[in-house]
């Protein structure tokens, strides 16, 4: 009897200890858009974490808008907010309004895209950005069996990079181009368009409509007989999922199918280019478990409010400070192992996907 009661005891008592570490606080998340689909797993995944950490979250959305996420930021420091977590649309453009939140007190965490030409930014939580390009590129060497000297090409590749205003975008871009630079140099990679600089392949706000245009005029500009014996293109490099939506619906709606479609490259693992990883349209994508990311926003958050130093793994520079970063691993995926990546972990159910 003594021994049940001293079970119960300790029980109770490792209960109440539990309960007294609940953290408390205000949190507020701005997110880029509601338009592109990660950011809204982003968020809900933030929201529900924090929310269970023990955190009041306040969580907006700003529509892709620079003034809207900087007045959405002005309110989250008015209504007490006690951290930051800031996924940006425009990294740079944010700098009076967090060096109003500095000023208060209010650490800030740049959550997935860096903030960029500030001092007012503590931490930064994303994945390794320039690694998700190596994927890219890499996969392309491997399919094409670049590397083997019999192999001589050449294959036509065209590069579709991301928005210039997002700090990932240059990092994904630069990852894939260096591991394709010695191709291209060696001449086993050629680009007709001629389009290789980043700022000429970029896509503003990584718009799907954005980068189908530019493949619909790269297509009648440069690959006019595509389907009829001229010059065809290989390899379509996407530097994520939605200009990778683009660029297959600008192909598809010029007569490719799965059968004769170029490799197209993606990041994400939206539910748009698994379906279409699965029917043969998109070759692969990088998938960045955004649970993951949010599990260690959560953490740092966590830390940062008990005053422990959060764990870090990385740095980025920010043109004004190193930032120390947690950097959360990038995985490829592709119609081979899709199943245990996504729904076997329970990302998506396989409904989603039919
Ligand atoms: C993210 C990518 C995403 C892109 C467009 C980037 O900052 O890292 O995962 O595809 O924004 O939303």
């Amino acid at each position: 009897m003594k021994k049940v009661l001293a079970v119960v005891l300790a029980l109770v008592l490792t209960l109440s200890l539990a309960g007294m570490a609940v953290a408390e606080g205000k949190v507020g998340v701005a997110m880029p858009t509601q338009s592109l689909q990660r950011w809204n797993q982003d968020g809900e995944n933030m929201k529900a974490q924090l929310e269970a950490a023990g955190f009041t979250v306040d969580l907006q959305y700003a529509n892709n808008e620079v003034a809207t996420q900087v007045s959405q930021l002005e309110n989250m420091i008015l209504n007490g907010a006690q951290v930051l977590v800031v996924a940006s649309i425009d990294g740079s453009a944010l700098g009076t309004v967090l060096a109003t939140a500095k000023e208060a007190g209010i650490p800030i965490i740049a959550y997935d895209r860096l903030l960029t030409d500030t001092e007012a930014v503590d931490y930064y939580t994303t994945f390794d950005n320039y690694k998700v390009g190596q994927i890219q590129g890499q996969y392309i060497v491997d399919r094409f069996d670049l590397s083997n000297d019999a192999v001589t090409g050449p294959f036509t590749i065209e590069f579709t990079a991301g928005s210039p205003d997002d700090n990932n975008a240059g990092l994904f871009f630069a990852g894939a181009y260096d591991t394709l630079k010695p191709y291209l140099d060696a001449g086993k990679l050629v680009i007709p368009s001629g389009q290789d600089q980043f700022e000429v392949v970029a896509t503003p706000a990584w718009k799907s409509e954005t980068s189908q245009a530019r493949m619909d005029n790269i297509l009648s500009a440069f690959y006019p007989e595509a389907l009829t014996g001229g010059t065809t293109l290989d390899i379509a490099l996407c530097s994520n999922d939605s200009t990778a939506l683009g660029v297959t619906n600008s192909l598809v709606a010029a007569g490719f199918t799965a059968e004769n479609i170029p490799v197209i490259t993606g990041q994400d693992c939206d539910i748009a280019n698994t379906k279409n990883m699965i029917a043969g349209l998109q070759a692969m994508s990088v998938f960045k478990d955004t649970r993951t990311l949010a599990e260690q926003t959560v953490k740092m958050v966590s830390d940062i409010l008990s005053g422990v130093a959060p764990e870090t793994n990385g740095v980025y520079d920010n043109k004004v400070k190193e930032v120390a970063s947690y950097n959360c691993t990038p995985v490829f995926a592709d119609a081979s192992n899709y199943v245990e990546l996504l729904i076997d972990s329970g990302y998506y159910t396989e409904d989603q996907l039919k």
